[in-house]
C-alpha cells in the first residue's frame, strides 16, 4: 500500500502522528508537507497533493488542515479528485463503499490522534461498492462542463 500526505499547519501534528503510525504498520507514506507549525496556505498544500493524486500512483491521499473544510475545497477543485472530509465511522466507510474517495480528508484540530487512526482503518477496510458507479461517472462530467 501506498499513500500520499499533505497538510497546513493545523494539520501538523497530526500529520507527524500518522508518519509514525504508517510506518509502525509498514505502509509506505510520502510526505508533501508543511513540515512545522508555522503558519501556510492550504490552497497551496491541496494543489500539491491533488496533482500527485492525479499521477496514478497510489492507494489514497490524506489532506489535513485544522478543520479540514479548507484544504478539502482546494483538492475538489481539481477534476479527477474525489476528496471526502471524514470525521466518524460512518463517513469514514461510506467514502470507500459510495464514494470511492482517492483523498479523505481530517480536521488535525478537530480529531484526536487515535479517532484520526480509527476513521483511517475504517476507510481502509472498506470496499467500493460498484453499483454506485453511475454516480461517480456522472460526477467526472461535471468537471467537464
Ligand atoms: C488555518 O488557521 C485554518 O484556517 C486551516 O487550517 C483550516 O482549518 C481551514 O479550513
Amino acid at each position: 500500500m501506498r499513500v500520499v500526505i499533505a497538510n497546513d499547519h493545523g494539520g501538523y501534528e497530526l500529520k507527524r502522528h500518522l508518519l509514525s503510525y504508517f510506518e509502525a504498520r509498514g505502509i509506505e507514506v510520502v510526505n508533501l508537507g508543511t513540515n512545522s507549525n508555522e503558519s501556510v496556505d492550504y490552497p497551496v498544500y491541496g494543489e500539491l497533493l491533488a496533482r500527485e493524486v492525479l499521477k496514478g500512483e497510489y492507494d489514497f491521499g490524506i489532506a489535513i488542515c485544522g478543520t479540514g473544510i479548507g484544504i478539502s475545497m482546494a483538492v475538489n477543485k481539481f477534476q479527477g479528485i474525489r476528496a471526502a472530509l471524514i470525521y466518524d465511522l460512518n463517513t469514514a466507510m461510506l467514502a470507500k463503499e459510495h464514494n470511492n474517495a482517492n483523498i479523505i480528508v481530517l480536521g488535525g484540530r478537530t480529531l484526536t490522534n487515535k479517532k484520526a487512526e480509527e476513521l483511517i482503518e475504517a476507510f481502509m477496510n472498506s470496499k467500493f461498492e460498484e453499483r454506485h458507479q453511475h454516480r461517480l461517472d456522472l460526477l467526472g462530467k461535471l468537471g467537464e462542463k
